[in-house]
């Protein structure tokens, strides 16, 4: 018997991360999809093996959210696809504090506290797992 594989994928309501969404799940993975405004998406299809779950990337909250979701509606977590990002385009002597700030919080923050939070669950699994 195949265990099912559960991926996570952040930045999941459009673009590039809706169509990893949609490929995982014709793919016979479970997947927990996330980003701010995930469960209003049109991008794909339900399924009861996917789970939606809103929040901010740069929280913890949300990381902490996310990989709860995965473990409890799904019993592990085997891969993460960190998607989610912003780019501003504009010229870098316009650039804002608060730009920055939402540059770092979306791209680098959101990133440090979901895989920490997936890793550590990855090394109580010891199966391996792919982010
Ligand atoms: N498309 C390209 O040519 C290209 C090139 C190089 C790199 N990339 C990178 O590839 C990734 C996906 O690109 P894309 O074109 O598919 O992007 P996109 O269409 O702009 O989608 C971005 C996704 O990130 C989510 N998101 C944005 N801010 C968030 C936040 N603070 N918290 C949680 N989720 C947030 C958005 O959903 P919500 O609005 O619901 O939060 C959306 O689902 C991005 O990281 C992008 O920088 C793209």
């Amino acid at each position: 018997m195949t265990t099912r594989k559960t991926v996570i994928v952040t930045g999941a309501s459009q673009g590039i991360g809706a169509g990893l969404v949609n490929a995982f799940i014709q793919r016979g993975y479970n997947v927990v999809a996330t980003s701010r405004q995930v469960s209003a998406s049109e991008a794909f299809q339900a399924s009861d093996r996917l789970a939606l779950v809103d929040g901010d990337i740069g929280d913890a909250e949300t990381a902490a959210r996310v990989a709860r979701t995965a473990i409890d509606r799904f019993g592990s977590i085997d891969a993460l696809v960190n998607n989610a990002g912003i780019f501003l385009a504009k010229p870098f002597v316009e650039f804002t504090m608060a730009d920055f700030e939402k540059l770092s919080s979306t791209n680098l923050e959101g990133f440090i506290h979901l895989t920490q939070q997936v890793v550590r669950q990855m090394l109580a699994q010891k199966t391996g797992g792919s982010v």
